[in-house]
């Protein structure tokens, strides 16, 4: 029945309602498991915001491993739409994480130190869904894996992805198989090392984006891991921003230097020729 003051919605006689055998929403996102796993060690009320905001991160970084995977397997068979599809997706997953720095910049430095001490030595250093997008992205670093050596499955999970070809690694060995002249020592690596920029990478480049109709695919490739590394370099940013905002000049947890440290990784590129290139057009 409608009525404009009656102000509930009517509850139609064919939504269902008897799960005692039947799968329900909840049951299938297992949400019993995933809303029972906040276990605050103190009693301070926003020890809940700094839970949640870690773990949603988490999901979110799951799927952004999830989808670059696929984007590395697409690449590797030269699917190239394919890839700019979950490319494009991870995109918009990194701005998604880099808003929720909005939601804990609420959390001021009083509110934090009212429970840090709880934490320990755990930091978003042990990130292993964060280290796994960094090695698939290309920043490889081994000495980073020490961390995770108290879980050998996620450590040898991680030393798989560190020794395999990244995402820059795939899009060069294509680049290669299109004609360009690339240095045999670009791929024909040990990819475990960290890659750094090469000269004949720099100048296929260079041809490619002036000559972009001819070379549509690996140009439009091109701009989309431009729109990745801007969309990460936020991330890191606002990461950095917002613990200099919360602890100062204080050391992390995970024991570094803290902002000190954070700053370090925003001079790094995955794909450095890709900047270079754009002075030399
Ligand atoms: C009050 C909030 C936060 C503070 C004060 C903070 C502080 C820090 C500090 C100081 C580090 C450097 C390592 C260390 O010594 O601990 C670090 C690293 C890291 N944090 Fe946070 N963090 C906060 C929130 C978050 C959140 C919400 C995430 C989301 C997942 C996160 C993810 C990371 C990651 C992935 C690293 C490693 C970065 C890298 O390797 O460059 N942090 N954090």
């Amino acid at each position: 029945m409608s009525c404009p003051h009656y102000n509930q919605r009517e509850f139609e006689g064919s939504i269902h309602t008897d799960f005692n055998d039947d799968m329900s929403y909840g049951d299938y996102l297992n949400l019993d498991q995933i809303l029972s796993a906040q276990t605050p060690l103190t009693g301070e009320h926003d020890e809940m915001l700094f839970i949640i905001i870690h773990q949603a991160s988490e999901l979110w970084l799951k799927l952004a491993g999830h989808e670059l995977t696929a984007a590395v397997n697409n690449l590797k068979e030269a699917n190239y739409s394919h890839a700019f599809k979950v490319i494009s997706r991870v995109k918009h997953i990194l701005n998604q994480l880099t808003q929720s720095w909005n939601v804990l910049s609420t959390l001021t430095p009083v509110d934090y130190l009212k429970f840090r001490d709880a934490l320990g030595h755990s930091s978003g250093f042990q990130s292993y869904g964060y280290r796994k997008m960094e090695f698939l992205l290309g920043n490889k670093n081994a000495s980073f894996l020490q961390v995770h050596e108290s879980k050998p499955q996620v450590h040898q999970e991680l030393s798989d992805i560190l020794h395999q070809p990244s995402l820059y690694d795939e899009v060069l060995i294509l680049l290669s198989q299109s004609g360009m002249a690339i240095d045999p020592a670009v791929t024909d690596r040990d990819f475990s090392q960290p890659y750094s920029r090469n000269e004949s990478v720099l100048k296929a480049w260079i041809h490619v984006y002036q000559n972009a109709e001819q070379h549509f695919d690996l140009y439009e490739l091109a701009e989309k891991l431009i729109d990745i590394e801007d969309a990460f370099q936020q991330w890191r940013f606002k990461h950095m921003y917002t613990v200099q905002r919360i602890i100062g000049n204080k050391m992390g947890t995970g024991g570094s230097s803290g902002v000190e440290f954070l700053k370090k990784a925003l001079d790094i590129s995955f794909f450095p020729e890709l900047f270079e290139l754009r002075t030399h057009l």
